[in-house]
């Protein structure tokens, strides 16, 4: 497989870094992931807006312009033997004598990988999945997409260890987002989604669900959700560049509303669906 190690492609066995690396020693860096459709990618110019705020957030200057990046990328994706991909990129603040304080004059480790893209089956699309809470305990600059995720795994594997697919996440009775997805909820018809801010990472899937609902007229509303709104839901959904939409049907054991997937999750599929392929066709 060729991946892309600081300015050159190459096969993996062949891409080595420093055990010397800040995002080796120290989680110092950043990443972006971007699915990718028939060798197209899905939102770039987003991925790549939001890597721009997650380096501009941890003070790292970033070392391509957008048609750089772009260019990058889509060398990659033709390199595979695979159509759907799921591209990884990563910053890191380069390789220096391990010390706290921000190197000087080190260029940053560039890095990006593509794997094959495995989204949702079917068979999942139509039971839904279950999911656990717990308090979100992670810091309070989340919406940088940092490399160093330690409290997500943990967080996840929470989700993991009761058999289920994601970890919803309360902090102070309110919801901010999964271990590594977000989460909209839907209440008397109403779709609620937590607004923006520095607790949760601002997903590009929620972009598109929030663009998606308004341009289709769903009734709508972001603004703060709290714990009682979501254990009393009729429908829990969680959004990621991999999972799409997926309807959470059970929480902490207790059905969401009816214990299947709802209408409004059906529906949302479907023009998420749609969308993409339009998107890729243009
Ligand atoms: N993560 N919130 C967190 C904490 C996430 O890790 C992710 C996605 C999202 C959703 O973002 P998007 O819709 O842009 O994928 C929200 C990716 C998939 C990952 O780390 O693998």
């Amino acid at each position: 497989m060729s991946v892309f190690l600081n300015g050159r492609f190459l096969p993996d066995a062949e891409a080595t870094i420093s055990v010397f690396d800040r995002g080796f020693v120290f989680g110092d860096g950043v990443y972006e992931l971007v699915p990718v459709y028939s060798r197209q990618p899905f939102r770039i110019d987003d991925h790549l807006r939001r890597l721009q705020t997650s380096l501009d957030g941890i003070r790292l200057a970033n070392p391509y312009g957008m048609n750089g990046w772009r260019d990058l990328i889509l060398q990659l994706i033709e390199m595979q033997d695979f159509a759907d991909q799921s591209v990884y990129i990563q910053v890191t603040r380069g390789v220096a004598p391990r010390d706290h304080p921000f190197p000087r004059g080190v260029p940053p480790t560039v890095f990006m990988f593509a794997q094959p893209l495995v989204t949702a089956s079917t068979e999942l699309k139509r039971t839904g999945v279950c999911a656990v809470t717990a308090v979100d305990n992670r810091w309070s600059r989340c919406n940088i997409k940092a490399i160093s995720l330690l409290a997500n795994i943990l967080l996840r594997q929470q989700a993991v260890d009761a058999g289920c697919a994601e970890t919803v996440l309360l902090r102070d009775g309110w919801l901010t987002e999964g271990a590594a997805s977000n989460i909209f909820v839907v209440i008397n018809g109403v779709l609620l989604a937590p607004p923006p801010s520095n607790l949760m990472l601002t997903g590009i899937t929620y972009d598109v669900v929030l663009e998606l609902a308004a341009s289709h007229g769903f009734p709508l509303e972001v603004r703060p959700v709290s714990e009682a709104e979501v254990r009393s839901a009729d429908e829990v959904w969680m959004t990621s560049s991999t999972k799409e939409i997926m309807a959470i049907v059970k929480l902490d054991g207790i059905a969401v509303g009816a214990g299947v997937p709802g209408p409004l999750a059906q529906q949302m599929d479907g023009l998420y669906q749609t969308f993409k392929q339009q998107v890729m066709r243009a």
